[in-house]
């Protein structure tokens, strides 16, 4: 673990432990400079202890870079809990939780991600106040999808010259709680909507609610031919053997940690694809949350205004990619060490 620490410069990896509720979870903390590090609570049943801790040490870098280019003071971290969110859920598992992250005093800001929900923030939130919360009625996966749709809408603009997405083929991987959040705008956008999902019942209510959505097997959604391929599942969808097979124009979608390694992006250029970057597109829920964490509290129309900025962020990107001749995560990556870089220096003058 240190190892890898070092290559990509996290600050701690805290590892928590609990025997007689049988809790494994592992807390990344990779970079406060922005401020105290932001990042989900995600629960799968990983296959071991050592995929949890580097999907937790990819995760909370991936929070740095995304809070730095949605210019959020925050830095990256993640928690992730070793277990099945459909099983091993309980009232006593998130007190712990919420207890191993009051101790650290405020340096990880914990919420929701896969496999958790407001539930168990609520009870996280007895425990400590280092839980970001939303107001009742407002759900965090909203403002991601929210961010995703501007995202997609600024990938059209580039692509096609028109950010309408009346007519727009797009296919979502992943209908989730920010897929299937994102499923209804885009048929309200007048997009022609396919979706995949390994969870089949899932899939079935989302036919039944939009019988207009065509239905594609999960393992083939990525060679579909559509304008946009929408990845709103796990990570690591885009590799070196799925990327030639994409039959899309533009990849734009909500998972993290999309690109399987740092080539993919190159790749996919080589390709012809526009690729918006999946931190910069799908920081919706962590512009939400860091508008809570705020003295005067959450103020929706702030937070929508921050959220619709990822349009612009995503222009900017283009724009340096095309001038520079660098993949769009490239881009994106620059502007974040950038930022991060001068707000270090700051505090290191005073
Ligand atoms: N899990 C979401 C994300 O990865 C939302 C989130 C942001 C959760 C910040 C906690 C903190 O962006």
């Amino acid at each position: 673990i240190l190892d890898i620490m070092q290559t990509y410069d996290h600050e701690n990896v805290i590892l928590c432990q609990e025997k007689g509720l049988g809790v494994r979870a592992i807390i990344a903390i990779h970079d406060t400079t922005l401020g105290p590090a932001a990042g989900g609570m995600r629960m799968l049943p990983y296959a071991s202890e050592q995929d949890a801790i580097d999907d937790a040490l990819r995760l909370a870098r991936g929070m740095t870079y995304k809070a730095a280019v949605a210019g959020v003071n925050h830095g990256g971290g993640k928690c992730i809990v070793i277990g099945d969110p459909r099983h091993d859920k309980n009232e006593a598992l998130f007190c712990l939780l919420g207890r191993f992250i009051e101790r650290l005093g405020g340096h990880y800001i914990t919420g929701e991600d896969v496999g958790t929900n407001a539930f168990d923030m609520d009870i996280i939130g007895r425990e400590t106040r280092y839980v970001f919360a939303l107001p009742s009625g407002e759900e965090v996966s909203d403002f991601t999808a929210i961010g995703v749709m501007q995202g997609i809408r600024a990938s059209l603009q580039q692509v096609y010259g028109s950010a309408d997405l009346q007519g727009c083929s797009v296919a979502v991987q992943g209908i989730g709680s920010v897929g299937g959040k994102l499923v209804k705008r885009l048929i309200e956008a007048g997009a022609v909507v396919s979706i995949a999902d390994i969870d089949q019942a899932a899939v079935e209510q989302v036919a039944r609610d939009f019988p207009e959505v065509s239905v594609l097997p999960p393992q083939e959604v990525h060679t579909h031919p559509v304008d946009v391929y929408c990845p709103c599942a796990l990570g690591a969808i885009l590799s070196s053997r799925t990327i030639p097979e994409l039959q899309c124009k533009i990849v734009c979608g909500a998972a993290n940690n999309q690109l399987a390694d740092e080539q993919c992006s190159d790749l996919l250029m080589q390709q012809g694809i526009v690729y918006a970057p999946d931190f910069v597109v799908n920081a919706g829920g962590l512009i939400a949350y860091a508008d809570s964490y705020t003295p005067e509290g959450f103020q929706r129309q702030r937070a929508l205004t921050n959220v619709e900025r990822i349009y612009h962020t995503l222009e900017s990107i283009f724009a340096l990619s095309g001038q520079q001749s660098i993949a769009t995560a490239h881009a994106a990556d620059l502007i974040a060490e950038q930022r991060i870089a001068a707000m270090r220096q700051a505090k290191s003058a005073m």
